[in-house]
């Protein structure tokens, strides 16, 4: 999966999987983590992912 692929790199997915975003703490983060625009191709997806699937969680 995508965002395991991308978010993986550098510690366990857990550390994401375990938290819960909105659109702009996940745009932030992706930026922040990665270095790259969260408007990139990519970007756009697992910041999708991240809002969506993640903060769905929460409720
Ligand atoms: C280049 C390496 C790298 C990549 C790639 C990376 N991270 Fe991280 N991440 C780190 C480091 C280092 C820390 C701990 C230091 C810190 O908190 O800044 C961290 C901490 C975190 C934290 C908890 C700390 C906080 O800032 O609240 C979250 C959530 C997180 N990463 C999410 C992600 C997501 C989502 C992705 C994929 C878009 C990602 N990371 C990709 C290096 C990376």
């Amino acid at each position: 999966m995508l965002v395991k692929q991308t978010c993986s790199r550098c510690h366990s997915p857990n550390v994401v999987v375990t938290q819960t975003f909105n659109e702009k703490t996940a745009r932030k983060l992706y930026q922040k983590m990665t270095g790259e625009s969260p408007d990139s191709e990519r970007g756009k997806k697992v910041v999708e992912y991240l809002y969506t699937v993640l903060a769905e969680k929460a409720d």
